[in-house]
């Protein structure tokens, strides 16, 4: 089936007189992979605010699952299983890895034991081991991985990573690329925002390169790879570096 799980319309947001996204459109199918890359400022984020709800689109519209959202709230649309993890891990630092997975649970009305769901989600991305540690105290990694596991708890059908290798190594970085491809495996479709090229190179299906808020570029990863417009924008402006 071919539908779009997740379609974004002729969508505009601009912040006072800064247009920062848009118009774009976009659609994203069941269990892809789909990779999002630009400069910085390019609208990454901003594009992603409009499909969770963060931010209300200036113009344009955004459908899941066959049904318009574009005003519908961040936390209903999480209820749909439009989840994603943000750029900036915001764990609540005071709480124990458990009880960070208890909150986002907490919210969802149809999880019989959450306490064990929030074991399997913290085993899945390699974090039960440290289900007691205050959240507080994780490494880098750690933190990208309790990010995830938060996006994860509600089992949702679309998880947007933004940034989710920022600041990792190179072998953690093929950590969370494993545990982003046995999601996807399981049938998850994934968005992942990320300036890491090789990583985004390397899972995505298909990959959109986004510059001054306009879509620049939509295909496979080798075909962005080799795109003049792409090089020009994005790998021009990593050169420098
Ligand atoms: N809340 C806001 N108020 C005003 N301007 C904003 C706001 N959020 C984003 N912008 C501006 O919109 C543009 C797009 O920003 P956005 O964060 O979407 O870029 P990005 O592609 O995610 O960048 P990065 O790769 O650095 O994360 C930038 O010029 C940014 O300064
Ligand atoms: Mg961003």
């Amino acid at each position: 089936m071919s539908d779009p799980i997740l379609l974004v319309e002729n969508v505009e947001k601009s912040f006072g007189a800064l247009r920062a996204l848009g118009p774009i459109s976009v659609s994203l199918k069941a269990g892809e992979r789909l990779g999002v890359i630009g400069p910085n400022g390019s609208g990454k984020t901003t594009l992603i605010n409009c499909l969770t709800g963060t931010l209300t689109p200036s113009a344009g519209e955004v459908w899941f699952l066959g049904r318009k959202v574009t005003d519908l709230a961040p936390h209903r649309r999480a209820r749909m299983g439009l989840a994603r993890s943000f750029q900036i891990p915001k764990p609540f630092t005071g709480m124990s890895v458990l009880e960070n997975l208890l909150v986002p649970l907490d919210h969802l009305h149809d999880v019989a034991d959450p306490r064990a769901r929030a074991m399997e989600v913290l085993a899945s991305v390699g974090l039960a081991g440290r289900a007691g540690h205050e959240a507080g105290g994780l490494t880098q990694l750690e933190l990208r991985k309790l990010e995830l596991a938060r996006a994860l708890a509600g089992r949702p059908k679309v998880l947007i990573a933004d940034e989710a290798m920022a600041g990792l190594s190179d072998r953690e970085i093929d950590d969370v690329l494993a545990i982003l491809e046995r999601l996807n495996e399981s049938g998850v479709a994934v968005i992942m925002i990320e300036h890491i090229m090789h990583a985004v190179m390397r899972f995505s299906h298909r990959i959109i390169c986004l510059e001054t808020g306009r879509l620049i570029a939509d295909g496979l990863p080798d075909a962005i790879a080799n795109d003049p417009l792409v090089q020009k924008v994005y790998f021009g402006e990593q050169a420098r570096h």
